[in-house]
């Protein structure tokens, strides 16, 4: 595999565990609001992050690759609101599909097709990740952040299976 192609794809496994790391530092502080639901929902979307770098590690395996793992950054442990804890996801995974983007197009620049394909998945899935998020977000700010809408909430991530 191209030596570029490579450095990218373990910058992107580092940057799958950055967010299995964040979601379980927001299920942390949710933990610590007393909000259980909106807790539950973040380990299990912590664990599809741990999932998606997986997904990146047996990758590069079954292209000859090494995986050399980085140092992980610590995440932010306390934030304003509900909403404001949505909307740095919603951001965060922002900045993710333009990572994904920026690898697909370095895979095209260096020919390798395989990893182009292998890109796909991870782009139809960040077009899911920005819209559950956005979701959340605009049912918080339509609503408003009330008890009722918070409890409301709470109850339904709680389902997530
Ligand atoms: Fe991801
Ligand atoms: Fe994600």
């Amino acid at each position: 595999m191209d030596k570029e192609v490579l450095e990218a794809l373990n910058d992107q496994l580092n940057s799958e565990l950055y967010s299995a790391y964040l979601y379980l530092s927001m299920a942390a502080y949710f933990d610590h609001m007393g909000l259980s639901g909106f807790s539950h929902w973040m380990k299990k979307q912590a664990e599809e992050e741990l999932g998606h770098a997986m997904k990146i590690y047996g990758y590069i395996y079954s292209r000859g690759g090494r995986v050399v793992l980085k140092e992980i950054k610590r995440p932010p442990h306390t934030w304003n609101s509900v909403l404001d804890v949505i909307s740095h996801a919603l951001e965060h995974e922002k900045r993710v599909t333009e990572s994904i983007h920026r690898l697909f197009d370095l895979a095209r620049e260096k020919r390798d097709r395989a990893t182009e394909v292998f890109l796909h998945w991870f782009i139809e899935e960040q077009v899911e990740e920005e819209q559950v998020f956005s979701e959340i977000k605009q049912m918080l700010e339509f609503a408003g952040e009330t008890p009722q809408t918070l409890l409301i909430l709470n109850s339904r991530l709680a389902q997530r299976k």
